[in-house]
C-alpha cells in the first residue's frame, strides 16, 4: 500500500516539475512566475483542483516518444475565487514552450465542458508558443477545438484570457474570442506572425513589443483589455474582475455586501458641469460619486478615451457603466469609442448586467478619415448594441445629447427604461451656433448671434425632451446615485424579449 501512494507521490512531483530546474529558472529570470505558481495567486488559497496531471502527448515524430513530460505543457482545473467556481487552465511555457499538442488542447477543452455544463467562468492563463510544431495538422485539429468551445461558450460562460508571455499563431485566436484580455507589460506578446515573418514578407523591422507587446494591443489594436505591471498585478486585477462578473448567464449578478448607503447624496456633483458648454470635467468623477464606495474596474481605460466602459456596483450588485468623456475628443462617438462600447454593451447584455449610461456627447466625429473608415457602419455597432438589449438600461443626461448619437446613448426610443436628465441638460439636433447658420443662412453676425440665443433658451435644455416623455424626469445631480438605486430596484424584474430569430446580423 506504502509503496502505491509513494509511487503517486512521485508521479506527481514529475508533473508539478514541468519542464525542470533549469527552464523553470529561466521563467523565473524573465520576471515570470511558472504555470502552477500563477494559480496560486489566481485562486483561493487551497482551492485548486487539478485534472488531468498524467496525460502525455502522442507524438512519435522528431523524437518526441524520447522527451515526455506529464501533463503535457498545461494545468488544468478548477478552484474558487472569494468563493465562487471557476474553471481554469494555465499553459506551461517551460514544457516545449507551452506549445499545443492534441492532448493539451484535450485538457483544455474537458475544463471549459465542464464550465459550461455546470456554468461557472473559464480563466486561461495564456503563455504560449502557439501549435506544437513536431505535431502538425494534429494540433492544429486541438486548437480548432478549442475555438468551437470558445464560440459555443461565447454569452453562456464568462471567459477571460491573461496574456503572460509570448502567444503567437493559434495561441493568439482563442482568446480573441474570449470576452475579455488582461496582458502583462514587456512579458507578454500577442501576433499572428512574429518580428521575423513580418521582416521577411513586409520587409517592416519591428520589435516584439511594438508589434504585440501589451501597450500596442491595449491602446492601439484594442486586442487587449488592461495592461498590467507584472504577473502578481494581472493576477489580483483577475480576481477583482471576476468579483463583478455573473458565474453564467443563468446566474444573478453576484452581490457584495456594501456600507455605502443607496440614497447618499453628493451635493460635489451639482457643480460638475461648468458654466461654458465648451469646457470639459472629467466623467469619471461623475461614476465614482456614483458606485458603491467608488469602486469602478474600467475596461479598456488606454483605448478610445471619449468613451468609459467598466463595472462598478450599486447595492452591492454589479452594473456595467457606459460614459462618453468630455475630456478626450469633446466626447465624440468615433469609430474606435462605438466599437468599444458596443462590445461591452452586448457582454453586459448577454450576462443580465444591468446598464447605466451617462451621456454628454456632441455628436458623432465628423470627417474624411472617420466616413472612409466606416463609422457609419461603426457607429451602427453601438446603436443595434443598445436596441437589441433586454437588460434594464437607465440613462442620465448630463449635458449635451445632440443629433444621432442622443439616439444612439440609450435614448428611451431604444426601450431605455429610465431616462433621466439633468437640469443643465442640452438635448437637440444639434449645437445652437451650428444649428442656426444652417437654418439662417446668410444672416449677418448679429443675426446670427440673436438667433443662436433664442435657440439656446428654446432647445438648450432638457424640458423640450421632457414634454415629449423622451425624459422621464429632470433629477437633481446631487440625487443621481439614489435614483439610479430606487430604478434598479424596480427593473429587478423586468422581462423583455426580442422576437425569435436564429441570430441577429449586427453591422460587423
Ligand atoms: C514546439 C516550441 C514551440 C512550438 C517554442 N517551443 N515554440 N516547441 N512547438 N510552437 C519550444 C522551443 O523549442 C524551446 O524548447 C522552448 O519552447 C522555449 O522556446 P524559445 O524559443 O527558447 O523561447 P523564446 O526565445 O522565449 O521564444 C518564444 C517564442 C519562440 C517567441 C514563442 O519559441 C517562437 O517563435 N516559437 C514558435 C512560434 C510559432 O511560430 N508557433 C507556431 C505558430 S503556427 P527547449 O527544449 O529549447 O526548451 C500556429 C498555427 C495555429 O500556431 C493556427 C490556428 C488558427
Amino acid at each position: 500500500m506504502s509503496a502505491t501512494i509513494a509511487e503517486l507521490d512521485r508521479k506527481r512531483a514529475a508533473a508539478k516539475a514541468g519542464g525542470g530546474e533549469k527552464r523553470v529558472a529561466a521563467q523565473h529570470a524573465k520576471g515570470k512566475l511558472t504555470a502552477r505558481e500563477r494559480l496560486d495567486v489566481l485562486l483561493d488559497h487551497g482551492s485548486f483542483e487539478e485534472y488531468d496531471m498524467y496525460v502525455e502527448h502522442n507524438c512519435t515524430d522528431f523524437g518526441m516518444q524520447d522527451q515526455i513530460v506529464p501533463g503535457d505543457g498545461v494545468v488544468t482545473g478548477s478552484g474558487t475565487i472569494n468563493g465562487r467556481l471557476v474553471f481554469v487552465f494555465s499553459q506551461d511555457f517551460t514544457v516545449f514552450g507551452g506549445s499545443l499538442s492534441e492532448r493539451h488542447a484535450t485538457k483544455i477543452c474537458k475544463v471549459m465542458d465542464m464550465a459550461m455544463k455546470v456554468g461557472a467562468p473559464v480563466i486561461g492563463i495564456n503563455d504560449s508558443g502557439g501549435a506544437r510544431i513536431q505535431e502538425g495538422v494534429a494540433s492544429l485539429a486541438g486548437y480548432a477545438e478549442v475555438f468551437q468551445r470558445n464560440v459555443l461558450a461565447s454569452g453562456v460562460v464568462p471567459q477571460l484570457s491573461l496574456i503572460m508571455g509570448p502567444c503567437a499563431g493559434g495561441a493568439v485566436y482563442s482568446p480573441a474570442m474570449t470576452d475579455f484580455i488582461f496582458m502583462v507589460k514587456d512579458s507578454s506578446y500577442m501576433f499572428v506572425t512574429g518580428p521575423d515573418v513580418v521582416k521577411t514578407v513586409t520587409n517592416e523591422v519591428v520589435t516584439q513589443e511594438a508589434l504585440g507587446g501589451a501597450i500596442t494591443h491595449t491602446t492601439k489594436s484594442s486586442v487587449a483589455d488592461l495592461a498590467l505591471e507584472d504577473d502578481i498585478e494581472t493576477l489580483l486585477a483577475a480576481r477583482d474582475f471576476i468579483d463583478f462578473l455573473p458565474s453564467s448567464n443563468q446566474s444573478p449578478v453576484p452581490e457584495r455586501p456594501t456600507s455605502d448607503a443607496w440614497d447618499r447624496i453628493e451635493d460635489s456633483l451639482d457643480t460638475l458641469i461648468p458654466a461654458s458648454a465648451n469646457q470639459p470635467y472629467d466623467m469619471h468623477e461623475l461614476i465614482r460619486k456614483t458606485v458603491d464606495e467608488g469602486d469602478f474596474f474600467e475596461v479598456q481605460p488606454a483605448h478610445a478615451g471619449n468613451i468609459i466602459t467598466g463595472f462598478g456596483r450599486i447595492e452591492g450588485k454589479t452594473i456595467g457603466i457606459v460614459a462618453n468623456q468630455p475630456m478626450v475628443l469633446a466626447g465624440c462617438l468615433d469609430i474606435n469609442s462605438s466599437k468599444k462600447a458596443a462590445r461591452f454593451v452586448r457582454f453586459c447584455d448577454a450576462f443580465e448586467i444591468p446598464i447605466v449610461t451617462f451621456v454628454d456627447v456632441p455628436g458623432f466625429l465628423p470627417g474624411v478619415g472617420q466616413e472612409h473608415s466606416g463609422i457609419i457602419k461603426h457607429g451602427a455597432k453601438l446603436l443595434f448594441a443598445y436596441a437589441e438589449a433586454t437588460v434594464p438600461k437607465i440613462t442620465v443626461i448630463t449635458r449635451k445629447a445632440y443629433g444621432g448619437a442622443y439616439d444612439v446613448m440609450s435614448s428611451k426610443h431604444l426601450r431605455g427604461d429610465l431616462n433621466y436628465a439633468w437640469p443643465t441638460a442640452e438635448i437637440a439636433v444639434m449645437g445652437a451656433k451650428g444649428a442656426v447658420e444652417i437654418i439662417f443662412r446668410g444672416l449677418n453676425a448679429d443675426g446670427i448671434a440673436e438667433k443662436t440665443a433664442e435657440y439656446e433658451a428654446r432647445f438648450a435644455n432638457p424640458f423640450v425632451a421632457a414634454s415629449k416623455g423622451f425624459i422621464d424626469e429632470v433629477i437633481q445631480p446631487h440625487s443621481t446615485r439614489r435614483r439610479i438605486a430606487l430604478g434598479l430596484r424596480k427593473l429587478r424584474n423586468k422581462s423583455l424579449e426580442n422576437p425569435w430569430k436564429k441570430h441577429d446580423n449586427i453591422p460587423l
